[in-house]
């Protein structure tokens, strides 16, 4: 018998920003202090009900330094056709309510190692959200960490924390660098970022002299695809390239999992152990939902890293990953929206 709990958390707008003409942040004050566990980087997931009255979930990054003991704070730029993004832009107000089921993803700085002498960044419009979270908290958190920033936005109207990143340079002069890119710039090259102007930035900044630098990217699917080749064509390992996706698109199954027999899976979730048969086609995920055992997720298309957990005993498969890196994989984790149990029964733990 699954033991019902609510896995919930209530945030209450605070204050809402006007950022640019389409873009607002919404300060959140949490339901009780510190009972939401969240680094800079990270995204939260909310819950909406669409029209038909069915639960629909968004995640929206923190743009503030919780760690330095910022308020949470989210930045929404509104979607023309989006019914979520313009639900929040167009009527959110102080004291309404969102529903969350908390911190979750990859995109941070590096956890329990040490900082790179160098990170380099790569944001487009709102992808400026995590990063700008990151780039605040890494250089008071730091001393020694040297950051590069490469912007591009349609105006600077349009620029989000236009203000606030040119006051972080001006505090950290030796240590903070930002080439934003305009695309009504008068000057072609300041305009778009493409391979050419990449390649000169690379060079530009000497990240060639500090192989372990950092990169972090987040912006439109195309424009990641851009930089993450050229970086990897430059011999910057996959492991030093960090991504996050904004925009999740269905996602299709092209390979089966190797075994696709019926297997036991043993969950450790908060306090409770509950234990499950699963069996292709059906994820991991896919079968807690439809017993009603209410595990964390999003995406449901192995792109945001929500559903992770850490797989204890036993081998899972996932025919889509791309938010895990290499090493955590080795650690154990595992995504459960794309994951299936293979080779027999798997223990899985929820953090
Ligand atoms: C890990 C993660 C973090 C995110 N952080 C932020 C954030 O900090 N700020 C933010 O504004 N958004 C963020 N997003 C995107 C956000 O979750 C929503 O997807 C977005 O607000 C659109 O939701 P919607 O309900 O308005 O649009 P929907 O009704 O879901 O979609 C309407 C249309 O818009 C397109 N679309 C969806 N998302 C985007 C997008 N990001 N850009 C362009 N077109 C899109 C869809 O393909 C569709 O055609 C994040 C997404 C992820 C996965
Ligand atoms: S729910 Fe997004 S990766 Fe699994």
């Amino acid at each position: 018998m699954i033991e019902e709990r609510d896995p919930f958390f209530s945030f209450r707008i605070q204050e809402v920003i006007q950022e640019t003409p389409d873009t607002k942040s919404f300060v959140l004050t949490p339901p009780a202090a510190g009972s939401v566990l969240c680094l800079s980087g990270q995204f939260l997931t909310f819950l909406f009900r669409n029209r038909k009255g069915e639960e629909v979930r968004r995640n929206y990054s923190v743009s503030s330094s919780p760690e330095l003991g910022d308020p949470i704070r989210i930045t929404v730029k509104r979607i023309p056709n989006g019914e979520f993004s313009r639900q929040l832009f167009d009527h959110a107000q102080p004291g309404d309510i969102l529903k969350t089921i908390g911190a979750s993803g990859f995109f941070t700085l590096p956890q329990g190692k040490e900082m790179p002498a160098s990170l380099f960044f790569f944001a487009a419009g709102s992808g400026i959200a995590p990063v700008f979270s990151l780039i605040k908290t890494a250089l008071h958190q730091d001393p020694l960490v040297k950051i590069v920033l490469i912007y591009s936005n349609p105006s600077e109207s349009h620029t989000i924390f236009y203000q606030d990143l040119k006051s972080l340079q001006q505090a950290y002069p030796d240590r903070f660098q930002i080439e934003f890119l305009f695309s009504d710039a008068v000057r072609i090259r300041n305009r778009r970022l493409g391979i050419d102007l990449l390649e000169k930035l690379l060079l530009q900044y000497q990240v060639y002299q500090n192989p372990g630098t950092l990169f972090y990217l987040c912006g439109p699917f195309e424009y990641m695809r851009m930089i993450t080749i050229v970086l990897r064509n430059q011999g910057f390992p996959a492991a030093n390239i960090r991504k996050e996706i904004f925009e999740i698109h269905p996602p299709v199954q092209k390979t089966v999992p190797p075994d696709q027999d019926r297997h036991t899976i043993h969950l450790l979730l908060r306090d409770q152990e509950i234990s499950f048969d699963t069996q292709y086609p059906e994820t991991i995920l896919q079968t807690a939902k439809r017993l009603h055992i209410s595990l964390p997720y999003s995406c449901e298309a192995g792109q945001c890293g929500t559903c992770a957990a850490t797989c204890l005993s036993g081998r899972v498969w996932m025919f889509k990953n791309e938010v895990l890196l290499e090493e955590e994989m080795a650690q154990g984790r595992v995504l459960t929206c794309t994951g299936f149990a293979v080779w027999g029964d798997v223990t899985i733990k929820y953090f």
